[in-house]
């Protein structure tokens, strides 16, 4: 078998990552048949202005891997504090995710995190082969703002944004 890690610490590894702040995403579709599946994502990162291009990782072995392979559009919800139950649900295997939390459908039928910190909705552009994860690149064509201030994610916890952040 081919050591993967070439000498380098796993736990080293992860606990390096654990040092970078990021933002939580509810990273939502819905399939051709009409059922809606969803996961919480903090690999979200903007990558291009022009063209608009966000980019989210998806785990391979996530159950709604072949949906969102599959799937023409991607909503990206930007979670506030307010989220953070919800976006555990969201990182739950098996949960009947849609049953939490309050959600709005545009025209196409895709599912819209009410009060978000942001919607960002998406065309599947390309799926890119990331080791165990794959990159899904979307064109965005709609990004809309909320009122409520973003949570973070550190160290395994949400962390709110302090007072002072605008
Ligand atoms: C804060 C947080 C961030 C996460 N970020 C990602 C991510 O960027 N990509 C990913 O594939 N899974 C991520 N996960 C794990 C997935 O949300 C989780 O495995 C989910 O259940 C996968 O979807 P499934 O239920 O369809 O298998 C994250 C989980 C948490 C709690």
């Amino acid at each position: 078998m081919v050591d993967q890690f070439q000498g380098l610490d796993p736990a080293a590894f992860r606990s390096a990552l654990a040092q970078f702040p990021s933002g939580v995403t509810i990273v939502t579709t819905r399939s051709d048949e009409g059922t809606l599946h969803g996961f919480t994502a903090s690999s979200f990162a903007s990558l291009s202005l022009d063209p608009p291009l966000v980019l989210v990782c998806l785990d391979r072995r996530a159950d709604c891997f072949p949906v969102f392979m599959a799937a023409k559009h991607f909503v990206v919800n930007i979670v506030t504090d307010a989220h953070a139950e919800l976006a555990i649900k969201f990182a739950t295997k098996g949960e009947n995710k849609f049953a939490y939390g309050s959600f709005e459908f545009d025209e196409a039928g895709h599912p819209l995190l009410s009060d978000a910190a942001a919607v960002i909705r998406c065309e599947l552009e390309q799926a890119v082969p990331g080791g165990d994860h794959v990159i899904l690149i979307g064109r965005v064509h709609d990004a809309r703002t909320g009122s409520s201030k973003p949570v973070t994610w550190y160290r395994g916890g949400f962390l709110p944004l302090g007072e002072s952040a605008a």
